[in-house]
């Protein structure tokens, strides 16, 4: 890894976070600090928390105001943009499709301009296993077609296609990390997952516990060994740290590149909630019912780019590791 030493007189490199508010953005800027990066937040806090983010280092700005945006990056120069701002439920992209690709896209775009406007040229984009939709082939590997299944799904393609143009065009280089479940959170206790509206599950599973109210398993007879969905977890941690090597890539000189952020290994949903029970020693309450339109059997990633282009390798991605981590934080 390249150390994060600027080449000019400042002395070290600066990264722009936009969402770092959020769950992963919080963790990353984190990870950041902890590498020796110097970052600067913006959210607008719509869907991420205050006590996320050092106050010192938070500008609250909506992603959709490229003016602010802009006077931001001239206010703090940066070398990069980890762009990690989005609204992020697929349930909810499907009733109010115009809010998605308001706050999805056209924040991008005004994200972009901003950009463009003060020289940034290196971005790294948080996209997601949603752009396949219903894949052919798994482990999904980074060249299966976009299809995706909801507006979220297909206001992240945008972007990555919008990125295609901006490299093409204005030599904006930028690193689309395709992430599939994240989850877990910080080993030191500083972060992890807490959304509003939740629709993840290990919160979820929790959350049954500590209310005693019975969450739903939505199906149960797919073609699957116990009937339930397959996912690819990923702990924060380890998504954060792929994001690092994300930007010292590009830092390095590296290409636009798109990129699979997944263990290779599927969980199921009974297979997460039995985990659950074993490490909190708690019974889930919990019922079934049918499936949810959209729910791919299986979604797992193959991760084989990332790790040989990149020489990432996920540390804190077993499923023990990642509830114990994460029950930690919903008992904080
Ligand atoms: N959580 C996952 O499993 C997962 C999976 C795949 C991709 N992603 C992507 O990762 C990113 C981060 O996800 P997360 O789980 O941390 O979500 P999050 O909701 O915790 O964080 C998103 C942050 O973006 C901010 N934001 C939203 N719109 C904004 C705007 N217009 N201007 C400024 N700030 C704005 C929110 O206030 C919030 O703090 C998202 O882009 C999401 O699509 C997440």
């Amino acid at each position: 890894m390249t150390s994060p030493q600027r080449r000019g007189t400042s002395p070290q490199r600066r990264i722009l976070v936009t969402g770092g508010a959020g769950y992963i953005g919080s963790t990353t800027s984190l990870l950041l600090l902890d590498s020796g990066y110097d970052v600067v937040v913006v959210d607008n806090l719509s869907r991420g928390r205050r006590e996320n983010v050092d106050p010192a280092r938070l500008r609250v700005v909506d992603m959709l105001d490229t003016e602010q945006l802009a006077c931001v990056m001239k206010e703090k120069p940066c070398d990069a943009v980890i762009h990690f701002g989005a609204y992020i439920a697929v349930g909810e992209s499907m009733k109010i499709p115009e809010v998605y690709f308001r706050n999805n896209l056209a924040g991008s775009l005004s994200l972009l301009a901003a950009m463009l406007e003060t020289g940034i040229r290196n971005i790294v984009f948080s996209s997601t296993a949603a752009v396949y939709g219903m894949p052919a082939c798994v482990p999904i590997v980074e060249t299966e077609p976009y299809a995706p299944l909801s507006v979220y799904g297909e206001s992240k393609v945008m972007v990555e296609k919008l990125l295609d143009w901006f490299d093409q065009i204005h030599g904006m280089r930028s690193i689309c990390l395709r992430y599939f479940n994240a989850c877990g959170a910080d080993p030191q206790g500083r972060t992890g997952e807490d959304h509003d509206p939740e629709t993840h599950l290990i919160p979820l599973l929790f959350r049954a516990i500590q209310t005693g109210k019975p969450m739903t398993i939505f199906g149960d007879d797919y073609d699957t060994p116990d009937g339930t969905c397959i996912r690819d977890y990923i702990h924060v941690t380890d998504l954060a740290q792929a994001h690092i090597a994300a930007v010292e890539s590009l830092f390095a000189g590296g290409p636009s590149r798109r990129f699979n952020v997944g263990t290779g290994q599927g969980f199921s949903v009974k297979e997460v909630l039995q985990t659950v029970e074993e490490v909190t020693g708690k019974k889930v309450p919990y019922t079934m019912g049918p499936r949810r339109d959209g729910d791919a059997p299986l979604l797992v990633a193959d991760s084989t780019r990332l790790r040989e282009d990149l020489g990432w390798r996920p540390e804190y991605s077993d499923l023990h590791t990642i509830v114990k981590t994460a029950w930690a934080w919903a008992n904080r």
